[in-house]
């Protein structure tokens, strides 16, 4: 399949719009319409768009990323007129996280309506996860369609997500119907997902929005994530996710000078790959291939914007074991430790 790519900006969607990008919504909408899927911006990672109420598309998503059919999709959207069209209840609470957030970087797991979304869109459950993403050119595809879409990260199953146009393209080219190149994903983590179906609620997955800043807006308490193999006692592969094809290893507690970047009896330096921030450079050996993920340990957003490119570039490279920078655990840098825990399948070193 030819892959049709539309160039589509931030700039570009500003009103009035040009003839030309009126026309690429237009052809965005019919594939929509046509039951074709179509990759897209997002403000977390590139989302891989079908119609969530069409089975055809739905099916095309599942094929194209290799992702299994037990695993339900995000339906993203523009308004609550939709919202309401396919969740049954949506409590007061759980209205006023979304008027604070949305649009931008949560999911909201809500009880589902019957008979509006295809049913494997949901995989089957009674549930939905629901997302109002904040990136324009995304909001604008939303609001000119008006279908509800149903986006998961535009990578193929077990790869890093797609933060850049060109991730999507290498990933998925020649495999689907549509891209839309836009600029980098400016947070380039997925959304928080927030399990509402019950109360106390719950994080499913961490995101962007902290444990934190929920529970201050919420002025209730929200239950952390849990995932019994996030951090084991012993280092396993078990888990592996977002993951480049070597072994990675975290480095706990950062790296100083008193770091030993060990290289394996059967590999030379040059075939060690370090991810870090900018500030360790001069504590990693030369012959090393250093990734600079951010400016120094404090900038964790800019690590978390970087890292899946990061990812990407290292699988792409000759490198044969990687390490990672661990950083500080907080709040803040959940949703990043948590992507770096998985991509390196739990294997652990204190530094
Ligand atoms: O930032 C994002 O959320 C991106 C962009 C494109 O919006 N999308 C994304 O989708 O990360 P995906 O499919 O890669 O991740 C969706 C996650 C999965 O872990 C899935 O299991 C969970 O959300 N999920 C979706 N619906 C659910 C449901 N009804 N109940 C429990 N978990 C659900
Ligand atoms: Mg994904």
């Amino acid at each position: 399949m030819d892959t049709k790519i539309w160039g589509i900006t931030s700039e570009d969607v500003k009103t009035p719009l040009t003839s030309e990008t009126t026309s690429k919504l237009e052809e965005i909408k019919l594939a929509y319409e046509y039951g074709e899927i179509v990759a897209i911006p997002t403000e977390t990672v590139y989302g891989l768009g079908g119609d969530a109420t069409n089975p055809e598309a739905i099916g095309k998503i599942f094929h194209a990323k290799n992702r299994p059919g037990d695993n339900p999709l995000i339906v993203h959207i523009h308004n609550y007129e939709q919202l309401e069209s396919f969740t049954s209840y949506v409590d007061d609470k759980v209205k006023k996280l979304m008027d604070y957030f949305w649009p931008g970087p949560i999911s909201f797991i809500l009880p589902l309506k019957d008979g509006v979304l295809a049913s494997s869109t949901v995989a089957e459950m009674d549930s939905v996860a629901v997302r109002m993403p904040s990136h324009p050119v995304a909001r604008k595809i939303l609001e000119y369609t008006r279908i509800p879409i149903a986006a998961p990260s535009a990578n193929l199953s077990g790869k890093p997500s797609p933060t850049d146009a060109g991730h999507v393209i290498n990933d998925l080219n020649g495999e689907i119907f549509g891209i839309v190149v836009s600029e980098q994903s400016e947070i380039g983590l997925e959304s928080t997902v927030l399990d509402c179906t019950q109360f106390p609620y719950k994080i499913a997955r961490p995101g962007h929005i902290s444990i934190d800043e929920l529970q201050e807006v919420l002025e209730a308490e929200v239950l952390e994530h849990q995932d019994t193999m996030e951090r084991p006692i012993s280092p396993g592969m078990k888990y592996k996710h977002y993951a480049p094809r070597q072994p990675m290893i975290v480095i706990e507690g950062g790296i100083n000078s008193n770091t030993n970047l060990k290289v394996p009896d059967d590999i030379s330096k040059e075939k060690v790959g370090v991810i870090a921030p900018e500030t360790v450079r001069q504590y990693v050996d030369k012959n090393m291939q250093f990734v600079s993920l951010c400016r120094d340990e404090e900038s964790y957003r800019e690590a978390a914007k970087n890292l899946y490119a990061a990812l990407r570039h290292m699988d792409a490279s000759d490198v044969e074991i990687i390490y990672i920078y661990g950083f500080k655990q907080t709040s803040e840098t959940e949703a990043l430790m948590n992507r770096i825990y998985k991509a390196t399948g739990n294997t652990i070193i204190k530094g």
